[in-house]
């Protein structure tokens, strides 16, 4: 009877809180909390000697928010009233003639998922042959010149030479309002878009990225500093030249480049955007459980680890042909053990899927 009872009607029971409280359910016994309390206390000292020495020989990553500097004005929430009419953009950008056929596998993959707005490429002139903007411009980038930001202290302490063209990702915020977009998603190159995302653009605040995440054997793991291959922006020539202002005399590491600038920029205001946003594929590695929980929703999809369509040997100025790159990816799909063999096929099948729809137009730019 009493079963049936608790099935009609539920009945709200309080957690235990204490377990030596008088009704509590459980008894103990006396000795027995004794031994616990001196195998409690065994432990603790123990666990303190361990952090104190880890704390001495382990050194700390950075963290932007102990090492806070007070440079940024920019209110957390766009007022939106003054807005003449909403009007969208998605960015990339293109530094190289060798991430020419990646940005164009990205534009398609946008309008593959139907997001409305318009595709904006920004690229250095001085560094991208008429042959890749073509290439870029056949699935529908509008493409707008713009002169390389150099990095800070002549780019003294860059991780790789490759980040020296990174600053110039800063351009978006400029070029975005010079064109009349009051929000704007900015996505690396090497991303790829499996859903519409188009929520984003009615994000209310001024600034979101994903988190970032580190390699396995990196003691930083998930981190709290965000990734700046995805970004929710608003566009704005007075950001623009409150952060170009701010490049030489802030004190930030310089290692990372414009990731790092962004992070000591926005990493007090920052609205942190789901993994969905920008599935690093560095998650795979660290956890199966939630990549497998990702993949369910995963709209940009980040190709950080591998890339099935460049290589660290690949000189900057080289297009592969479409045959050269599905032999490539091929390759590619046996690194790591074939951890990201799906991946890498997703990104082939894009790839197919675009010189399906757009091959005529991009064969002829070679
Ligand atoms: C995009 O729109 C077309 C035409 O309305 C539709 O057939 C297609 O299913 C849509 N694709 C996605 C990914 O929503």
């Amino acid at each position: 009877m009493g079963f049936f009872k608790l099935l009609s009607s539920p009945q709200y029971e309080r957690l235990p809180t204490n377990a030596l409280h008088p009704k509590s359910r459980f008894t103990l016994n006396k000795s027995l909390l004794m031994y616990g309390m001196y195998g409690v206390l065994g432990i603790s000292t123990y666990t303190a000697i361990v952090l104190w020495c880890s704390h001495f020989f382990t050194k700390k990553p950075y963290s932007y928010l102990d090492n806070f500097e007070h440079i940024n004005n920019i209110p957390l929430v766009r007022d939106e009233r003054h807005w003449s009419s909403s009007s969208s953009a998605v960015f990339s950008s293109l530094y190289s003639d060798s991430f020419a056929l990646a940005v164009a596998v990205l534009g398609h993959s946008i309008r593959r998922a139907n997001v409305s707005a318009s595709m904006i490429l920004p690229y250095i002139e001085t560094q991208v042959s008429s042959k890749a903007l073509c290439i870029a411009q056949s699935v529908g980038w509008k493409t707008h010149p713009v002169g390389l930001i150099a990095p800070p202290r002549d780019g003294e302490d860059m991780a790789t030479p490759r980040f020296r063209d990174q600053y110039t990702k800063l351009n978006i915020w400029k070029l975005g309002e010079e064109l009349g977009f009051n929000s704007a998603v900015y996505m690396d190159a090497d991303t790829l878009v499996l859903r519409n995302f188009d929520e984003l653009f009615h994000f209310p605040w001024e600034f979101g990225a994903g988190l970032d995440v580190f390699p396995t054997k990196d003691a930083r793991g998930f981190s709290i500093n965000f990734n700046a291959g995805v970004l929710v922006f608003r566009p704005s020539q007075s950001t623009f030249e409150d952060m170009k202002s701010k490049l030489e005399t802030s004190n930030f590491p310089l290692a990372h480049a414009e990731q790092s600038f962004l992070n000591a920029y926005f990493g007090g205001k920052s609205v942190r955007l789901p993994f969905a946003y920008n599935a690093n594929m560095v998650i795979k590695q660290r956890s199966r459980e939630l990549w497998a929980e990702l993949t369910k929703e995963t709209r940009i999809l980040h190709y950080t680890l591998v890339k099935p369509f460049w290589h660290n040997k690949m000189p900057e100025e080289m297009i592969l042909t479409p045959e050269e790159l599905q032999a490539l990816a091929e390759t590619t799909e046996t690194r790591d053990g074939g951890l990201y063999r799906e991946e890498i096929r997703l990104w082939s099948n894009a790839f197919d899927r675009m010189m399906e729809d757009q091959g005529d137009a991009i064969n002829a730019c070679y």
